[in-house]
C-alpha cells in the first residue's frame, strides 16, 4: 500500500489512533499534516515521520474553535501544494444525559469537535480532494451504530451516528468528483481515550473485553490498517462504507 510522495491530514494525532495511522502514512512514504491542542505530543509524533524521510507539519489547533479549523487546509496547501487524504479522527467524549441536567452542554461540546469540525474541514478540503482524485476517511465508533450502554455517554453515541450519515451523505456528494468518503467503526480501543477524556466509567474499562466476541481489545495500529486500506487505491471501489473493526461488540 504505498502512499509515496502523497498528501495526507490527521487530524487528533498527537495521541492514540490519530498518531498510529500518521506514523504508518509515513512509514508508506507520505508527507503528513498531523493536527492537535497539544503541541507536545505533536513534536513527538514528528519526530518519528521525519525519522522515516518524511516531512511532517505541525498544525496546533483546537478544533471545537472554527477559526482554529479554518487554518488546517490553507496551512497545508502552502506547505505542499496539495492535499490526497484527510483522515478526520480527532474526536471526545464529554458525560451527560437528560436526567443529570448537563445534556445540552455535553451535546454542544461532543457535536463541535465530533461533528461540526468534520464538516468544516471536510468542506474546505475538498476542493483540492477533487483535484488530486483523493478521499476522506471518517474515524467513528461502534458507539454510533448502537445506543450507548453507559447513558451519560449518549451524546457520543449520537455524534457519531451523526458522522455515519454524513459520511454517507458526503460520499454521494463527492462521488461525481471522483472523491471517496468512507467510515472506520472501532469498537474499544487499547488507549487513553477514557483518561484523555476524564470518562468517570473506570468499571467500564476494567471490563471493555466483556464487551467484545472475540475477548480481546484492538490496538491503535490494527484501526490504522484499515484506515490505510480505506485510503488506499485497493479500495477504489469503496465509497460511503462503513468498516467496523470491533472484535465482535456488535455481535453481543
Ligand atoms: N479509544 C477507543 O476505544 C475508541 C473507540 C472507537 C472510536 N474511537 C475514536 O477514535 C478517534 C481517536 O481517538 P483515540 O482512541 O485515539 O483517543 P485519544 O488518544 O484520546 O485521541 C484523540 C485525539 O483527538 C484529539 N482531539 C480531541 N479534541 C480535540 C480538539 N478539540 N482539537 C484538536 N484535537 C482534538 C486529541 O489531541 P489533543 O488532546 O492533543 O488535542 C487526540 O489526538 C476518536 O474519534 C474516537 O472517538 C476511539
Amino acid at each position: 500500500m504505498s502512499f509515496a510522495n502523497k498528501v495526507v491530514i490527521v487530524t487528533g494525532a498527537s495521541s492514540g489512533i490519530g498518531a498510529a495511522t500518521a506514523l504508518m502514512f509515513a512509514k508508506e512514504g507520505a508527507d503528513v499534516v498531523i493536527v492537535a491542542r497539544t503541541q507536545a505530543k505533536l513534536a513527538a509524533v514528528a519526530k518519528n515521520i521525519q525519522a522515516q524521510g518524511r516531512k511532517a507539519l505541525v498544525i496546533q489547533a483546537d478544533l471545537s474553535k472554527e477559526a482554529d479549523v479554518a487554518t488546517v487546509v490553507p496551512k497545508t496547501i502552502k506547505e505542499f501544494g496539495k492535499l490526497d487524504v484527510l483522515v478526520n479522527n480527532a474526536g471526545m467524549a464529554s458525560e451527560g444525559c437528560l436526567l443529570d441536567g448537563k445534556a445540552l452542554q455535553a451535546y454542544d461540546e461532543v457535536m463541535k469537535t465530533n461533528v461540526r469540525a468534520v464538516v468544516q474541514l471536510t468542506s474546505l478540503a475538498a476542493p483540492y480532494l477533487i483535484q488530486t482524485k483523493g478521499n476522506v476517511v471518517n474515524v467513528s465508533s461502534v458507539a454510533g451504530l448502537m445506543t450507548s450502554k453507559i447513558p451519560t455517554l449518549m451524546f457520543y453515541s449520537v455524534s457519531k451516528a451523526a458522522l455515519g450519515h454524513f459520511t454517507r451523505c458526503s460520499a454521494l456528494e463527492l462521488a461525481a468528483s471522483g472523491v471517496r468518503v468512507n467510515s472506520v467503526n472501532p469498537g474499544p480501543v487499547e488507549n487513553d481515550f477514557i483518561i484523555n477524556n476524564k470518562l468517570d466509567v473506570q468499571d467500564l474499562k476494567g471490563n471493555l473485553t466483556d464487551f467484545t466476541a472475540l475477548g480481546y481489545i484492538a490496538k491503535d495500529d490494527e484501526i490504522g490498517r484499515v484506515i490505510l486500506f480505506l485510503a488506499s487505491d485497493k479500495a477504489r471501489s469503496i465509497t460511503g462504507s462503513t468498516y467496523v473493526i470491533d472484535n465482535g461488540c456488535l455481535l453481543k
